[in-house]
């Protein structure tokens, strides 16, 4: 959607310059950006790493051709033209008056926190201090809080510096194709709305599965866990676009606030919604805890009061080394009245079937007849669309969006805050973690305690 034009940012400081997500993704986020030619304004690295620009730049440089699909040497060295580096501790105001010289006359500047939650408050208050935030606004990463006290309080820091139209909260899941591609499909085709809906839907399994482990994050998994990575945010979000009601389009605040509502219609979880799993040789990785029972694997049952869903049971499921690689919703449809052919087998549910990842699929499952003298069927998907993942990686979407204040797919403050209300009854060890077999798709007891009628379906990868 346009942003209006008044609003873009002259210039970008990156907070964490030199840090693990700037080296992963944010750097090969500003060369796309480059490339596309919406990156055209100074960006001032900030960091205290006793580097220098030059070192700087071969260190982004490193990142791109590792992790970020190569370098492109013309965009790489445009964006090497517009890199600035300032060198020092956030909590010196040194640090931020060679910051306000960095910028000269930049008067709308966005700045991006690719730091730790923990120093957010102090480095809002300098950049007010050094009279850098008004007219500008800052871009937060996730886990945005610990729960609902943790993340109001977080909230509470950076609304004393910024509007909350000025904080852009980043949920990469809201910057994928796929998932903006619900929002889509639901509110632009005729034929959905009449049946999506409790009197036709019958229930709603989303599984976010990944093969690999906690790959060297061990430290930050532990003090972590499945829930808050990846349930109260990126999985809450595409529940979001597939339940809420259709938004008045011309207003980009109004896709928010429906959002709002329907996570203030969703139940707060209670125990009996839960089962949490731990992947067996969790406790050998390094930098978790010794006796650690935090969960690698959640699944859990929502409810959403409201008039739309009310008694349809929403199933999500996330979990670490997990039979394969795939992150895919199912809805799932009550079975025609079998009146009319008495077929050996009941045909399926009709399901309509997006796939986020690995590829971007919309399928529906329909039943047709099998050739032949008998009336009986099989069913078959069709299609609407399947292709590869994103051309364009969440992160430089939402970068190149909060760059332009475009808010509508950053998470707004209430947003955030229900979704902690939600899941804080289930956090930490509210159940216990039952250990699985890697490659295994979660606990045994997830099928005994927690499983929707007809059984999990698992994804293709
Ligand atoms: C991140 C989580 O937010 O999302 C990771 O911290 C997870 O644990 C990742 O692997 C999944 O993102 P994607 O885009 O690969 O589905």
């Amino acid at each position: 959607m346009a942003a209006d034009p008044s609003q873009a940012c002259d210039a970008f400081v990156l907070f964490g310059a030199t840090g693990d997500l700037a080296h992963k993704k944010t750097f090969a986020s500003l060369q796309s950006l480059v490339r596309r030619g919406q990156l055209n304004v100074p960006v001032v690295g900030v960091a205290k790493s006793g580097m220098t620009l030059e070192q700087l730049k071969e260190r982004a440089r490193d990142g791109i051709a590792t992790y970020g699909g190569g370098v492109d040497e013309a965009a790489f060295s445009k964006l090497c033209s517009l890199l600035r580096y300032v060198d020092g501790d956030y909590a010196d105001p040194a640090t931020f008056a060679a910051l306000r010289k960095e910028l000269g006359s930049a008067k709308r500047i966005t700045h991006y926190l690719a730091i730790p939650p923990a120093l957010f408050g102090s480095v809002v208050a300098q950049l007010a201090a050094a009279g850098l935030s008004e007219g500008s606004r800052v871009v937060v990463e996730k886990p945005f809080g610990h729960n609902v006290a943790t993340a109001a309080a977080l909230n509470a820091d950076l609304h004393k510096v910024f509007a909350e139209r000025d904080v852009f909260r980043i949920d990469h899941y809201l910057g994928k194709e796929a998932v903006q591609n619900i929002l889509y499909f639901r509110f632009a085709n005729a034929f959905l709305e009449p049946i999506w809906n409790r009197h036709h839907v019958r229930q709603i399994q989303v599984t976010m599965a990944e093969k690999f482990g906690v790959e060297g994050r061990g430290k930050f998994y532990d003090a972590t866990g499945t829930i808050r990575d990846v349930i109260q945010n990126h999985l809450m979000q595409v529940v979001s676009f597939l339940c809420m009601e259709p938004p008045y389009w011309g207003d980009m605040e109004r896709t928010r606030d429906e959002q709002v509502k329907l996570f203030r219609s969703v139940r707060t979880l209670s125990t009996t919604d839960v089962v949490r799993g731990q992947f067996e040789g969790y406790l050998s990785e390094p930098g978790v805890a010794p006796r650690s029972m935090r969960e690698t694997y959640a699944a859990v049952r929502l409810h959403i009061d409201n008039w739309r869903w009310q008694d349809v049971p929403i199933f999500l499921r996330a979990g670490k080394c997990m039979p394969c690689s795939a992150t895919e919703v199912r809805v799932e449809f009550h079975r025609a009245p079998q009146v009319v052919f008495r077929e050996p087998q009941p045909p399926h549910h009709n399901f309509l079937r997006f796939q986020l990842s690995p590829r971007i699929e919309i399928g529906l499952n329909a039943q047709v007849k099998t050739d032949g003298e008998r009336m009986v069927g099989q069913p078959l998907e069709l299609l609407a669309i399947d292709q590869q993942a994103d051309e364009m990686t969440p992160y430089e979407r939402l970068l190149g969006d909060a760059m332009r204040g475009d808010s509508t797919l950053f998470a707004r403050v209430d947003s955030v805050e229900e979704c902690w209300r939600i899941v804080e009854p289930i956090l930490d060890d509210a159940v216990p973690a039952h250990t699985y077999p890697k490659g295994q798709w979660g606990p045994e007891i997830s099928n005994d305690w927690l499983l929707p009628s007809g059984g999990w379906h698992a994804p293709k990868e």
